[in-house]
């Protein structure tokens, strides 16, 4: 026998019984987007690796050791995407459909980062990924929590916490960059190995750091809000009193600073004390210089991408999904004879708007029933050779000990409507 090929590692398959959870979560997305104006672009999930490296940043986790990077047969280097923003903001000043423009797009599809894979993180995962350009104002900001606190509340999702910060501007962030790395040094006994490597390259991350005994000197470290420009305070402060007026929820934290460098002023996450490590659900911000950055006309810009494993772990655990519904009705075939006739009467219900199911590789009337049973069905029709002859069809309730009817092929349609209702 030859050997088994397996998935690879934290790439994972979506089976048919866990996929009723993902296409609940993707149609109330859709709907809720729709409701706020929001229109779909699709990007490549290739793209050339320049692109990831200048937007998301050389010294980010992401772009330093967890890209899919190769050179292709022309020898060019490109990237499996690792998030979507970078993509739609290149396909945005290519299309030229950003500069002087409002957009409010979303993307919906798979991911790719080399981390180590445990619960809730793999290599290949799904983001629904939403972005507005071309609004500078703090009311765009609290319009994305307005939409993403709305489609937690359709699905039914309770018990998570929107954390936001401002990280300022680039020159406001520089000034505390150099304070930070002064204070990281001057405790640099007390740091993991990790954070050591970080402090020059990309001191804001400790902050991000889970280490319980670094806990202390982050706690001591100073904090960003008090490095923020005017103008950045100003949007941090209206953000949150047009957050109040809404009613949002949300705790103010100074160690939130996201793992991607193209962040500006305002970035939140919501996250949930119920998965673990891997607690964060969504996460986004501001990224007013990234449009420029890549080669376009200066343009404001802010969104967030969910992480759809972690939203459908979430669901599962709160108990919120549905066990998927089979077919209402099972076609059960006796005789060859009657096969056709069989798959033209299930055409027929189908066109009427009931699921149906027409038995296929033969099988007695037991296996057949049993199939109905295993698919889930509410009802099976028998069709046999004597049936057939006098135009009706049997019918047997599967969940209700009630005895068979013959029931008129010509009337089925109603029957089975009334019978569902
Ligand atoms: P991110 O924080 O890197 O942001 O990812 C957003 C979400 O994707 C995370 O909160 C998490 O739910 C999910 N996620 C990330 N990595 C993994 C993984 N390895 N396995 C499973 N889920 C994962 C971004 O990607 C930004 N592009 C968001 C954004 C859009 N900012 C502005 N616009």
């Amino acid at each position: 026998m030859s050997k088994l090929i397996q998935a690879i590692r934290g790439m994972n398959d979506l089976l048919p019984n866990e996929t009723a959870a993902w296409q609940r979560v993707e149609a109330t997305a859709r709907g809720v987007l729709e409701a706020y104006g929001y229109r779909e672009i699709r990007v490549p999930l290739l793209e050339k690796t320049e692109l990831f490296a200048r937007s998301i940043g050389q010294h980010t986790d992401i772009v330093a050791k967890e890209m899919y990077t190769f050179a292709d047969r022309n020898g060019e280097s490109l990237t499996l995407r690792p998030e979507a923003t970078a993509g739609i903001v290149r396909a945005g000043i290519e299309g030229g459909f950003l500069h002087n423009q409002v957009q409010r797009l979303w993307c919906a599809g798979a991911m790719f980062r080399h981390e180590r894979p445990q619960k809730g993180r793999y290599r290949q995962f799904h983001q629904i990924d939403v972005e507005a350009f071309g609004l500078e104002g703090p009311d765009i900001d609290v319009e994305l929590i307005l939409l993403g606190t709305r489609l937690w509340d359709a699905l039914g999702i309770r018990e998570l916490t929107l954390e936001i910060n401002s990280l300022g501007t680039p020159e406001s962030r520089q000034v505390y960059r150099e304070q930070l790395i002064g204070y990281f040094k001057s405790r640099q006994a007390e740091l993991d190995d990790d954070s050591v490597r970080r402090i020059e390259l990309n001191p804001l991350r400790i902050l991000d750091s889970k280490n319980p005994q670094m806990r202390e000197v982050i706690a001591r470290a100073p904090s960003l809000l008090d490095y923020l420009d005017d103008a950045s305070r100003v949007h941090f402060e209206n953000f949150q009193s047009r957050l109040d007026k809404a009613g949002l929820r949300y705790v103010v934290s100074n160690r939130l600073v996201r793992g991607l460098d193209y962040y500006t002023r305002t970035v939140f996450e919501w996250t949930s004390a119920q998965l673990g490590a891997q607690a964060t659900v969504c996460g986004g911000g501001r990224y007013d210089g990234l449009v420029e950055q890549l080669g376009g006309k200066p343009t404001p810009a802010i969104g967030f991408a969910l992480g759809l494993e972690r939203l459908v772990q979430l669901l599962i655990q709160q108990d919120l999904v549905a066990a998927p519904e089979g077919p209402r009705v099972y076609i059960a075939v006796v005789g060859e004879t009657v096969e056709a006739e069989g798959m033209g009467l299930a055409e027929s219900l189908r066109d009427g708007g009931i699921t149906a199911l027409c038995n296929c590789g033969g099988g007695n009337l037991k296996s057949q029933l049993r199939r109905a049973d295993k698919a889930g069905a509410r009802f099976a029709l028998i069709l046999g050779e004597d049936e057939s002859r006098k135009q009706v069809v049997t019918v047997k309730d599967l969940r209700r000990d009630s005895a068979q009817r013959g029931i008129p092929q010509a009337e089925i349609l109603s029957y089975l409507k009334q019978q569902l209702e």
